[in-house]
């Protein structure tokens, strides 16, 4: 029998409430998941997701971005913590900081990002509320590889919803983010399984990955 693959090192960024965060720690506790979450780092200290984290077990710790002059020292301190925790890995999860397109370069293909729309719809803020406006039938969330343009990277996968009759922001957001708790859990499987990985600015799977319909999940 052929010894299993190490699991790759993980950081989650939040900046919020971070219950993508917590679905994440929770499909890395299976004893097959090929990634575990070792750090969790929130660029504001009041950050209801570090607490989350805590709770489960996972070294957490605030870099609050107000105590650094610029954007360039702020991620070098990140880059620091990473460093230290041996990460392979980052996750964005409701991370609200924009980070140095020389910090992002130094990630290529080693971060990802989950946005509430299905991208290139929608990039930004308020993405429930412009797709409402906008009237689209279907919306969803998107994870992608982060690249320094904002929203913009190659994506890894998406989940599709429904837009009903009498949806506002609220509801339609709720719909959305139960399928994000599904989505970001599946897609780091992928990429830490070595199942998808970043060639040339797109997403290349491998067959396994392919034939099992990893890439997709249409509701
Ligand atoms: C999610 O909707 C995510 O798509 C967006 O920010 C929100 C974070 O929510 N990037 P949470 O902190 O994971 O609950």
């Amino acid at each position: 029998m052929s010894t299993p693959a190490p699991k790759k090192r993980v950081a989650i960024l939040i900046s919020g409430r971070g219950s993508n965060m917590v679905s994440l720690i929770e499909a890395a506790r299976a004893p097959d998941y090929p990634a575990e979450i070792v750090l969790v780092l929130s660029n504001r200290p009041d950050a209801a997701g570090l607490d989350r984290a805590r709770a489960a077990g996972i070294p957490a710790r605030a870099i609050d971005h107000k105590a650094f002059p610029d954007r360039a020292r702020f991620d070098a301190a990140l880059q620091a913590e990473l460093d230290a925790a041996g990460i392979e890995l980052i996750v964005l999860a409701g991370f609200m900081r924009i980070l140095t397109d020389a910090f992002v370069e130094a990630w290529t293909g080693r971060m990802i990002n989950i946005h509430p729309s299905l991208l290139p719809l929608f990039k930004g803020t308020h993405t429930h509320e412009r797709a409402l406006g906008a009237g689209v039938r279907l919306h969803g969330c998107t994870v992608h590889y982060v690249v320094p343009e904002l929203d913009a990277g190659p994506i890894v996968a998406q989940a599709a919803v429904p837009v009903l009759p009498g949806d506002d922001a609220d509801t339609l957001s709720a719909r959305v983010i139960v399928q994000e708790h599904r989505l970001y859990p599946a897609a780091l499987a992928l990429i830490a399984g070595d199942g998808a990985v970043l060639d040339g600015g797109r997403v290349r799977f491998t067959e396994q990955a392919r034939d099992a319909g990893a890439a997709i999940l249409s509701l």
